[in-house]
């Protein structure tokens, strides 16, 4: 990219047609919020920026492998250090079964610090005759259903900038200060194996990364002391889907002169906000952060192919993440030919699977929920996709908690309609818990063996 664009201001939105916009019922007020987090310290920084888009370059060589993951809806009621932790521990216990089994790095990105705003689908909620603004995450109003909560408030930018701005702190201090260090993170593995019924299935896994771990120990390694396995680097992202807080927190970098949207190091734009000559594509074209664009089964190869062409025109690995989330039945049919596209035209694209948002129904209950059974079979269907065509299955994009909720049916412990009552406390799409996202990384990690065996014996 030819950068700065010299056709883009961070403001060049305003001029585009926009979907998913809240209406505000004071636009004074709004302006007001926006001058004043313009003047806030920036939340990441140009060069961590440009260190996570070297890494999913990697990626997108078929050298890394991306693990992205956290809430639906990050909530103004729940960001206790407990809670960013449980989360923090869950993604690190995935990427170690996956590093393992992939034998590249994973690049760890959290949908968390900034993950507070929702598209809907109808712009208002109807209950027993009152009709209300639809709630679109707590960066825009409250979930709870009355007049009071579901008007648009500016105020909640300048919340989520400062609970994204203390999660981050947090989680730096953690990814660095011991917490992830690599044997700590090997002994939880140990601990779900050795506890859980669906852990045991892994115990062969869990025993070989052991294994490696002495074999490192006894070749002089101190695991204990060396610097790389101490800490991670960790990444965050978020739906950039509220213009007037993205563009207040771009900034122009002093060493390159580039345009950053300093709000998360990754941003993406939904399956409902992609128009091609839309205010979010022309707003998220200019940013140099690494970005993703969610793909949905109603996307057809052209459209792909324009959308690439306007958000990677030099066609950078790296800076354009596909996040495929067709469903577990539409997933072969839809995605192999978009796939097969982009492959042959060269472009420099990563995909990766999101196998929650295609698989989503309502329960008899009326709870939102997602069978387990399913999130796997689209997973493993993406990777026959990119086994068959020799591409390269980019990563995974989940939506988890480390608490022991009651969201998703199905896994190991069986989870079933009737136990959604339990622990339901998303406040937007049914998340996997600490136990099922174990099981669904150990998966993926036989997934990526099995690639791994195929295409080294087609190579041979
Ligand atoms: N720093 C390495 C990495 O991020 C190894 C490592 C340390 C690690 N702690 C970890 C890997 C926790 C996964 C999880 O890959
Ligand atoms: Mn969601």
């Amino acid at each position: 990219m030819t950068r700065p664009l010299n056709d883009w201001n961070p403001d060049s939105w305003r001029a585009r047609p926009i979907t998913q916009s809240p209406t505000w019922p004071d636009t004074e007020h709004l302006a007001r919020v926006e001058r004043e987090l313009a003047k806030k310290p920036p939340l990441v920084f140009a060069g961590e920026a440009r260190r996570l888009q070297e890494h999913l370059g990697l990626v997108a060589g078929g050298k890394a492998i991306l693990l992205q993951a956290g809430d639906c809806a990050e909530s103004f009621d729940d960001g206790s250090a407990d809670a960013i932790r449980d989360k923090l521990k869950v993604i690190l216990q995935m990427a170690v079964a996956l590093t393992y089994a992939a034998g590249v790095p994973v690049i760890k990105v959290g949908r968390i610090a900034g993950q507070f705003a929702k598209p809907r689908s109808d712009a208002f909620e109807e209950r027993d005759g009152l009709t209300l603004d639809s709630f679109r995450g707590h960066i825009v109003n409250g979930d709870d259903f009355n007049a009071e909560s579901r008007r648009p408030d500016p105020e909640r930018l300048l919340a989520a900038y400062h609970q994204s701005v203390a999660t981050l702190n947090l989680l730096r201090a953690f990814t660095t200060g011991g917490f992830a260090a690599l044997s700590r993170v090997h002994a939880w593995n140990q601990e779900f194996v050795a506890n859980s019924l669906e852990g045991k299935r892994y115990s062969m896994v869990a025993d070989e990364i052991e294994r490696a771990l002495q074999f490192m120990k006894a070749c002089g390694i101190d695991l204990h002391d060396d610097s790389s396995l101490q800490g991670v680097d960790f990444y965050t992202s978020h739906e950039a889907l509220i213009l007037p807080y993205e563009e207040a927190l771009t900034r122009r970098d002093s060493l390159t002169g580039d345009w950053y949207d300093c709000s998360a190091h990754m941003l993406w734009i939904g399956d409902r906000t992609h128009q091609l000559d839309g205010a979010h594509v022309e707003f998220m074209r200019g940013v140099s952060n690494p970005l993703g664009l969610k793909v949905g089964p109603s996307m057809g190869a052209d459209e792909l192919r324009r959308l690439v062409d306007a958000l990677n025109p030099e066609n950078v690995p790296g800076r354009l993440t596909l996040i495929a989330r067709m469903g577990h039945e539409l997933v072969v049919e839809k995605l192999t030919p978009l796939v097969e596209v982009l492959r042959d035209e060269q472009r420099h694209v990563l995909w990766t699977c999101d196998p929650m948002h295609g698989n989503t129904f309502v329960a008899s209950g009326g709870q939102k929920t997602r069978r387990f059974d399913d999130i796997l079979s689209e997973t493993s269907q993406f990777f026959a996709v990119h086994q068959a065509l020799g591409t390269w299955p980019g990563g995974l994009h989940v939506e988890l908690t480390g608490d022991d909720v009651t969201e998703c049916l199905g896994g190991g412990s069986q989870l079933n309609e009737g136990d959604l009552e339990l622990n339901y406390t998303s406040i937007c799409d049914p998340r996997l818990n600490a136990t099922q996202s174990l099981d669904l990384a150990f998966h993926v990690a036989e997934f990526l063996q099995s690639y791994k065996a195929a295409s080294g014996a087609r190579s041979l």
